[in-house]
């Protein structure tokens, strides 16, 4: 783990290239989960930069992912979109999947919507709804602020009593309703993968509240909270858990749900922005 001056001073030298790179200041970040990356296609006034380029972003190790940076405008507001997340059953440490949140505070965002693919737990749920993340249990076996704390990004012990904004989600649910989704809230387990959850293990992730699974999220949610950022988490249903059906689960599922929603989440995102 880098000392706290160490990590200050990268996160300054990210900064100051992509200051360089755009004069666009991002009001609100937004990291696209698997499949939900078309949503970048929507950004106007576009600069794209390829996590490649930026330095002490971590290096991508998935072949065929974006990871790629876009700045731009939608719906009015100022974003910087992350297309491909670092995940850390990819084997990056927490620090490196939650460095580009760190980046987007210090670039002045004040807001962060988080977007992922998760199993459905809670058996009203059907893949390719979209629900509103309430709040989330934190399973990965990490917290991503061990370590020296960055005094001057945020506290030592922060508070995650409403790590997802209320005021946000007050605004965004009605929305749901007016695109014809089930407005929907759910609260999140997030689990390290890269395997899927054993029946047992989704029996006992209903037991403890979850309605949702996946293996993401919580990293960057509790970064920006860290950071004293809103969150607005929206996930979307690609399948049922393990066990839920009498079926198994593929990739290849979760990666057709994703296309077939991806219209409607995409509306849903630019009816959002221009509420928040
Ligand atoms: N489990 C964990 N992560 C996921 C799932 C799941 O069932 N579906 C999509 N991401």
């Amino acid at each position: 783990m880098l000392p706290e001056q160490e990590q200050v001073n990268r996160l300054a030298e990210t900064r100051r290239f992509l200051v360089g790179k755009t004069n666009l200041m991002p009001e609100i970040g937004i990291i696209l989960g698997s499949g939900l990356g078309g949503f970048a296609s929507l950004i106007d006034e576009k600069t794209v930069i390829p996590y490649k380029e930026i330095p002490h972003f971590p290096i991508s190790t998935v072949e065929g992912h974006a990871g790629q940076l876009v700045f731009g405008k939608v719906s009015g507001k100022s974003v910087v979109a992350m297309q491909g997340r670092f995940h850390y059953y990819e084997g990056y440490n927490m620090q490196e999947v939650t460095y580009p949140v760190r980046v987007m505070q210090v670039l002045g965002a004040t807001g962060l919507i988080v977007t992922n693919a998760s199993g459905g737990i809670n058996p009203a749920y059907r893949p390719g709804d979209l629900v509103l993340i309430r709040d989330h249990i934190n399973l990965m076996g990490e917290n991503p602020l061990r370590g020296a704390n960055l005094s001057s990004l945020g506290p030592r012990f922060p508070d995650l009593s409403e790590a997802y904004d209320l005021e946000w989600r007050q605004k965004v649910l009605p929305l749901a309703q007016e695109l014809g989704i089930t407005p929907q809230e759910g609260i999140y387990a997030a689990l390290s993968g890269p395997s899927y959850e054993s029946p047992a293990e989704i029996r006992y992730l209903r037991t403890i509240g979850a309605d949702l699974v996946g293996m993401s999220t919580v990293p960057e949610v509790i970064v920006a909270n860290h950071g004293g950022m809103r969150v607005l988490g929206i996930s979307c249903v690609t399948n049922m858990a393990a066990g839920i059906l009498p079926q198994k689960l593929s990739h290849a599922e979760v990666i057709e749900t994703t296309e077939r929603i991806e219209k409607l989440f995409v509306r849903f995102m630019q009816a959002l922005l221009r509420v928040l």
